[in-house]
């Protein structure tokens, strides 16, 4: 096929069912000027949705190894909506991927229609497997707190010429050592923890951003997560969910006019609540001082389908990166990282970001 982008993934959760039924879902969508729901882009540059093609997947859980992608996507633990069911067989079987740190001991705690249960099928070579079918980008949607197995995926995406998605909140685009790896390999990489349409970080951004240009001064703030999917799970086990919580403070910090203490900025997942499933609900505080050094109260309520909302910007990313590959760029994509992640190499306004994904997508932006 002409515009294909031949992607792989790691890590076959709810994010990436969600990804894999938008592709299918968005699949009549031609043109630029229709109005499509639920897209931001409905073609990047010459890319249509449909041009990503899945062409191989590694995960651990004995539910879906060995299972055609077009079925794994719906085995449990995944609790995603379903909002595309009639996906055809994709003829790409999910390969087991080495465990390493994927599969949080805490788990256990769980059923087994919770949390993950690990196959017994022996590794495949990751690099071989990506090499074998041709993929052109690696979209890395592991478990929080993977730090080995993500280090060991992108290895892998250097050793097979593959450009780099990295969604899951374990610095590589933004950390120089990791993106200068991918610059040296001639591969553009974008990340770090994928962006949602509309989630709490960014409104959380939006809300800091127009408080300090309005001259309130912000003084506390905190965002407080549930939800019921594994995500959740996985983010209860405070080392795991640690540099989540930087990497959401972070981009919350970045938009403020004076930096507050982690202690006045308290934003983390809260609570796990099973039968909220992949339903998340936010709630985000904002206390400042406005004209007369008088005190301003905001709070809001989100709630949205976690995976697919985040789905929402995996499929622009990847457009993106294909953009990025075709133009031989290497090294992170500061436009899509800023835009599309939470912890981007730089930060920049939402505003701005958009702006520069724009102007890159033209080509009057090298990144
Ligand atoms: N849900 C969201 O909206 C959202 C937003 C931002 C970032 N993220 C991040 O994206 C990542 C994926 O999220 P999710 O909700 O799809 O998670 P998930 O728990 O639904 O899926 C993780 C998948 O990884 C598999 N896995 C575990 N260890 C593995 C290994 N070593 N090799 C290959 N596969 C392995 C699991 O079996 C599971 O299928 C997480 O790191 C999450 O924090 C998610």
């Amino acid at each position: 096929m002409k515009n294909e982008i031949r992607v792989a993934i790691a890590g076959l959760g709810n994010c990436a069912s969600a990804l894999v039924q938008g592709i299918y879902y968005y699949k009549d969508v031609k043109r630029e000027d229709e109005l499509v729901p639920g897209l931001m882009y409905n073609l990047v540059g010459k890319y249509r949705p449909k041009d990503i093609k899945i062409v191989a997947v590694f995960d651990v859980d004995k539910r879906k190894v060995g299972k055609d992608v077009s079925k794994a996507i719906f085995a449990l633990p995944n609790c995603v909506k379903t909002f595309y069911t009639n996906i055809p067989n994709l003829s790409t079987k999910v390969k087991m991927g080495p465990v390493l740190d994927g599969v949080p001991p805490h788990f256990k705690e769980y059923s087994r229609d919770k949390g993950f249960v690990v196959s017994k099928e022996k590794p495949v070579n990751i690099a071989k497997e990506l090499k074998k079918s041709g993929a052109q980008i690696l979209i890395t949607l592991l478990p929080v707190g993977s730090e080995k197995a993500i280090r060991f995926y992108a290895n892998e995406a250097l050793k097979a010429n593959c450009a780099l998605v990295n969604c899951i909140p374990v610095f590589i685009a933004s950390d120089k050592k990791w993106s200068d790896k991918f610059k040296k390999k001639g591969l553009p990489v974008i990340g770090d923890d994928i962006k949602s349409q509309i989630g709490a970080t960014i409104i959380h951004r939006v809300l800091a951003n127009i408080f300090s240009n309005r001259g309130v001064h912000i003084l506390k703030s905190y965002q407080l997560n549930v939800g019921g999917n594994t995500d959740f799970i996985n983010l209860i086990a405070k080392e795991r969910g640690k540099s989540k919580k930087i990497s959401k403070t972070e981009s919350v910090q970045s938009q403020l006019s004076k930096r507050l203490s982690y202690d006045d900025l308290h934003i983390a997942p809260s609570d796990y609540v099973p039968w909220l499933k992949d339903t998340k609900l936010a709630f985000i505080r904002l206390e400042g001082r406005q004209f007369g050094d008088l005190p301003l109260e905001l709070e809001i309520r989100l709630q949205v389908h976690d995976s697919p909302n985040s789905a929402g910007c995996i499929i622009e990313a990847v457009r993106l990166a294909k953009i990025a590959l075709d133009r031989k760029i290497a090294g992170p994509l500061i436009s899509a990282s800023a835009y599309f992640m939470k912890h981007p190499p730089q930060q920049f306004v939402d505003e701005k970001a958009r702006e520069m994904v724009e102007e890159f997508i033209k080509g009057e932006r090298e990144v």
